[in-house]
């Protein structure tokens, strides 16, 4: 059995993480170049963990140049066996608000400007991500998060978008009522997919910011009252992260998801090849 180890991609807003005993920030490489930043490493009430801030100290990488493989390569090596990403979103529900956290079950992926897979010429391998999160870390976030006082939505349907820019009225409306999506991000993809390939439990918690352009009350998003609620929803995303090894049930059992051994059938080159 491994010992498990909790990397945390944080997102925008959350650049660090509070109370990491024996706390290092170390310079990682890999094959797919340098991650965002390098990775504060530490553990927290007994549990191994690594922090990867998505955008880099001072959001210098956008939504479209997120190094996605090195990140999830770089926290590999490091040993982590469970990754808990953290996002802002905008909300396609009434009662989804800002302020509110989703634990992301599903996704619809519209991003096309990122490398998507460590596979290629060479190596070909179908990865499953017909259920691309876990659901085992999921509840443990959805625990911690409620604990530390946030609302929590368990289930929700994302849709990752290229960006930067904000989506039409139109886009906006469609992704609701037509794709019956529940919140929009830049980032989500194909951030769970490559985490699925290199057999790791990932759990996402989209924190929502605003309600998209959809919502006849709240008019257009802007940044700058997005940044507002962020900073509130960073603070609880780092008490959801304190409280989160507490939670983890199954100590060092393998995931009972199979989130671990994804790529036990997905291989189509022949080992010689
Ligand atoms: N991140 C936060 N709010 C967002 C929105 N409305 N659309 C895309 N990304 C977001």
């Amino acid at each position: 059995m491994t010992k498990r180890m909790i990397g945390v991609i944080g997102g925008s807003g959350v650049y660090d993480i509070d109370g990491l005993e024996g706390a290092e920030w170390r310079e990682v490489d890999t094959p797919f170049g340098a991650p965002s930043d390098a990775i504060l490493t530490g553990t927290l009430a007994g549990m191994p963990m690594a922090f990867l801030p998505r955008h880099g100290r001072g959001h210098v990488h956008s939504p479209s140049s997120v190094p996605y493989r090195a990140n999830i390569d770089a926290l590999k090596r490091l040993g982590v066996t469970d990754v808990v990403s953290a996002s802002a979103c905008g909300s396609f529900r009434e009662d989804m608000a800002p302020g509110d956290f989703v634990i992301l079950d599903q996704y619809v992926d519209r991003t096309f400007q990122r490398e998507k897979s460590f596979f290629g010429p060479g190596c070909v391998a179908h990865v499953s991500v017909a259920h691309p999160t876990c659901a085992r870390l999921g509840a443990a976030c959805a625990e911690a998060a409620e604990g530390a006082g946030s609302r929590v939505h368990r289930g929700g349907t994302y849709l990752a978008m290229e960006g930067p820019q904000f989506s039409t009225l139109a886009e906006s409306k469609l992704y609701r009522e037509v794709w019956n999506c529940d919140v929009i991000g830049m980032t989500g993809m194909p951030e769970a997919k490559l985490a699925r390939e290199a057999e790791l439990c990932y759990a996402s918690v989209a924190m929502i910011t605003d309600y998209d352009s959809w919502h006849p009350d709240h008019g257009e998003v802007d940044v700058t009252a997005i940044i507002a609620t962020l900073m509130g929803n960073a603070a609880r995303a780092k008490d959801m992260l304190r409280a989160l090894p507490g939670h983890l049930e199954g100590g060092a059992a393998p995931c009972p998801h199979g989130c671990e051994r994804a790529l036990e059938y997905a291989i189509l080159t022949a080992p010689e090849a």
